[in-house]
């Protein structure tokens, strides 16, 4: 039982030490809000630091024929036109001063020769248009919004988990919380809170996620919380992940290997993406090529490990060195294998969450008065399939929005209703939890992966959805035996059971949204729904119900594009290169 009980009171709470959570954060203090940031991970270990390849921004370094009306109608399209328009506008107008800043601050970007920040191809993209720092992006770009929020002197907590948000009155009033180490207890009160808290995809057995992030717990605070989710079935598996060692499955292999000039082939030499998309070959969208590697392993043309190939060899070592160092050492360290010298071979792993919570385009305001939400956790953004680099773009355009708008939300909120018995009850649930029971969380969390993985995998169908919703309901139902108690590594039984308990909830939302989701549209692969049906194109949105069990979907309206916007979006055929690729 925790030791301590303690009361934290700040303008702002934000909940994820990831960059939007770090950007957020950043905004609200400049905005003069007090602002308190807590983070389940050590600072500086948030999900961020995986994403490796780039963030995009129209800066016209490389292609000055580029244009924010192009990045728009390629992110548009790439989308399945389920992305909200007014989302995809701010992010490609704004991404561009949100890159200068972060170079301001002190991003280590990758520069030419001339000094501007250097822009590489990532799939889809009519332009270059992916600032990068190695590939090791995400990490360059936490660490800059990390020195910054030192300097501004604003406080992380680190290692808590959140398990609740506080919520009266149809107003979130801050969030209830424990150590993860000592368990102390602390209720977290805020006038506004900003909820950075990832996706979802450490839900399948094969996840570029590690272990205890993105289960899904970000989005379902907000969701216990009265908030609404949409698009949840909507997953990006991206097309390389490792395939062994057992241990570092499905970690990613960047794009940027294919940026540089990397080549897929099967088991039989052959170089396969020519017959899947002759024009764009290996830099085609993420849905497409993940579905070709699926189709060449799936019809027996795979390596010994049941992947394909990603070879990168043709290029100088110094040149991968320098342009792909985290790929060269990853596959020293894990396989022994010098990518230089031989080809990797990989396989799809689940990477990005396109659903999430639905907020307000301009403000990332949740329907929760004084709840705010940015990155990976929110959706509306990149609708049926996300272009590769335009999710650390997310972070930091729209982090700062939400910043700005829970600082303002803050500043002008006269009352705020801090009702006792909201804490005591989080209290009490947590109390709940601690109990022996016959089932400990980790082996319940892995048969829900491999039940994600195989009944709502790259390629789905009808029957095998229902079957793993029926599955689901038969794991859910050992909820209530799970064995939590203090161990030797603190309260990890607790944040797992947690984490848990959040997933077969999201996992419930993404199989429901699946079986609804009668079609075919970028990542969501329906084999017996093949086709794109154009009464779909419609967001599929859930809430809780009071005992918090996940609804049926409805439908709602994807907002139209402005006309000038849609000449950009249906003048852009499907050979969307610059034709500079292999320069
Ligand atoms: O492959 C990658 O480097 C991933 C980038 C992204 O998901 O944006």
């Amino acid at each position: 039982m925790p030791s301590s009980y303690r009361t934290h009171v700040s303008n702002v709470l934000v909940i994820g030490s990831g960059a939007a959570g770090l950007r957020a954060a950043i905004a609200a203090d400049q905005a003069g809000a007090q602002v308190l940031v807590i983070g389940k991970r050590r600072r500086l270990d948030a999900h961020t630091v995986l994403a490796s390849g780039g963030i995009n921004a129209v800066l016209g370094t490389r292609d000055p024929e580029d244009s924010w009306q192009q990045h728009f109608a390629d992110t548009v399209k790439e989308g399945y036109r389920l992305g909200d328009p007014r989302v995809v506008e701010i992010l490609v107008t704004e991404a561009p001063d949100a890159i200068r800043e972060l170079a301001e601050w002190g991003c280590p970007f990758a520069l030419t020769e001339e000094g501007a920040i250097d822009q590489r191809f990532f799939g889809a993209h009519r332009w270059r248009r992916t600032c990068y720092a190695g590939d090791y992006t995400g990490r360059a770009v936490l660490q800059t919004l990390a020195n910054k929020t030192a300097d501004l002197r604003i406080p992380v907590v680190e290692d808590h988990y959140i398990s609740a948000l506080l919520v009266a009155d149809g107003a979130c009033f801050g969030a209830f919380g424990f150590d993860l180490h000592s368990g102390d207890r602390t209720t977290f009160l805020a006038d506004a809170v900003v909820l950075c808290g990832g996706g979802h995809t450490r839900l399948w057995r094969r996840s570029s996620s590690r272990r205890d992030e993105n289960f899904g717990e970000g989005m379902f605070l907000g969701l216990a919380a009265q908030a609404a989710v949409m698009d949840m079935e909507l997953v990006q598996f991206h097309p390389t992940g490792m395939v062994a060692p057992p241990g570092v499955e499905g970690t990613l292999v960047t794009e940027a290997v294919r940026g540089e000039g990397g080549r897929l082939t099967n088991a039989n030499g052959e170089r396969f993406m020519e017959r899947y998309d002759p024009q764009r070959m290996e830099l085609s969208t993420r849905d497409r090529v993940a579905l070709a590697n699926y189709t060449e392993i799936s019809e027996g043309r795979g390596g010994p490990n049941g992947g394909v190939f990603l070879d990168i060899s043709h290029r100088d070592k110094s040149y991968i060195i320098k342009r792909l160092p985290r790929m060269y050492r990853q596959f020293i360290e894990h396989q022994m294998l010098d990518i230089s010298e031989s080809p990797m071979e990989v396989a799809p792993t689940a990477h990005y969450s396109m659903g999430g919570l639905v907020v307000k385009p301009e403000t990332h305001g949740t329907d929760v008065a004084g709840l705010y939400a940015a990155g990976e956790c929110t959706a509306g953004m990149h609708g049926a399939n996300r272009l590769g680099g335009n999710s650390l773009s997310e972070t930091v355009v729209f982090g700062r929005r939400a910043g700005s708008a829970a600082a303002s939300f803050a500043l002008n909120t006269e009352v705020t209703l801090r009702p006792k018995r909201v804490i005591s009850a989080a209290s009490d649930r947590l109390d709940e939890l601690i109990h022996s029971g016959n089932e400990l969380a980790r082996p319940v969390q892995r048969a829900l992966r491999d039940l994600m993985w195989e009944h709502a995998g790259v390629v789905r169908s009808g029957q095998s959805l229902q079957d793993g919703l029926a599955q689901l309901y038969g794991l859910r139902s050992v909820l209530g035996d799970i064995d939590v108690r203090y161990s030797d590594e603190g309260w990890a039984d607790l944040a797992q059971t947690l984490d848990l308990r959040a997933g077969v909830t999201m996992a419930e939302a993404t199989l429901k949204g699946a079986l609804a989701r009668t079609e075919t549209r970028g990542c969501h692969i329906r084999a017996d729904a093949p086709e794109l049906d154009p009464d779909l194109q419609v967001n599929l949105v859930f809430r809780v119900d009071a005992e918090g069990h996940v609804g049926e979907p409805w439908a709602a309206d994807v907002p139209p594009i402005p006309a000038a916007l849609e000449e950009w979006v249906s003048g852009t055929d499907d050979v969307m290169l610059g034709g500079r690729l292999l320069e």
